[in-house]
């Protein structure tokens, strides 16, 4: 049975957000201790991050490893031209520290989009960083594909959490995307000699799905 989605209201605050929060965010440890939360920038890219991509690199390399799990790296260069053309998402500390980043990329001549390469730097960690993060970046595939339909491949119960909140459901392998291309980045992740003996069908990431279709227009 096909169930429909609840609606995504656009025009809510965390969609519009690429200013600081205006309040103070505060997290309350054992009801005792309590601790101020840093406030974030969360912005489309442009040609001016590019900066940030060694640091983004040596962030994601690192925390593949202390996870010990897949983490399918990408290149610099790859990284520079997703942030040129405007297809990732990066967040700063009030700082100015670089604090977390993700992008999108179209497969299938833009019947698919996947969301990938979500990092929060270490020191911005459990803040609700990520989550920001994932509504920019699921807003951004929305825009630019609005009729895509949108993935994510993930082992961090962290990303399947907020890809459910999202609107985002299990599927299998079989539902995503064909194109090779897309494929040959889980070369680079450890578990990629599990996802070939499988013949592609099966790897130890959870496949999950946004359809658009399932979305209930605003109006209704
Ligand atoms: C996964 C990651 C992005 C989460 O970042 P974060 O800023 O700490 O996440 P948030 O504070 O926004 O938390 C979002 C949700 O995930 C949950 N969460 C965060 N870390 C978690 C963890 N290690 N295990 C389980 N749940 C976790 C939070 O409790 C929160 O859920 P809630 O709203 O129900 O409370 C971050 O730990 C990271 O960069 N890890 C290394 C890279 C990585 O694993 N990327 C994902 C690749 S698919």
């Amino acid at each position: 049975m096909k169930t429909l989605k609840r609606t995504i209201d656009f025009s809510a605050p965390y969609f519009l957000q690429a200013e600081p929060f205006q309040e103070k965010r505060t997290l309350s440890l054992n009801n005792q201790t309590t601790v101020e939360l840093p406030d974030f920038r969360v912005e489309v890219t442009n040609s001016d991050h590019a900066f940030w991509v060694k640091e983004i690199c040596e962030v994601t390399l690192s925390s593949a490893i202390a996870r010990g799990t897949g983490i399918s790296g990408r290149s610099p260069e790859f990284l520079i031209e997703k942030i040129n053309k405007g297809e990732a998402v990066i967040a700063f500390a009030d700082n100015g520290k670089w604090a977390g980043f993700s992008f999108i990329s179209s497969w299938d001549n833009g019947r698919y989009v996947s969301n990938s390469g979500l990092i929060v730097a270490p020191e911005f960690r459990h803040t609700g960083l990520a989550k920001t993060i994932k509504r920019k970046i699921f807003e951004l595939s929305r825009k630019k594909y609005p009729d895509a339909l949108i993935f994510s491949l993930t082992t961090g119960l962290a990303v399947m959490k907020m890809n459910h909140e999202l609107g985002f459901e299990p599927v299998t392998y079989s539902e995503l995307t064909t194109d090779e291309l897309f494929w040959e980045n889980c070369k680079s992740c450890v578990n990629c000699p599990i996802l070939m003996s499988k013949e592609r069908k099966n790897c130890l990431c959870t496949a999950m799905l946004y359809d658009p279709k399932n979305e209930i227009p605003t109006a209704l």
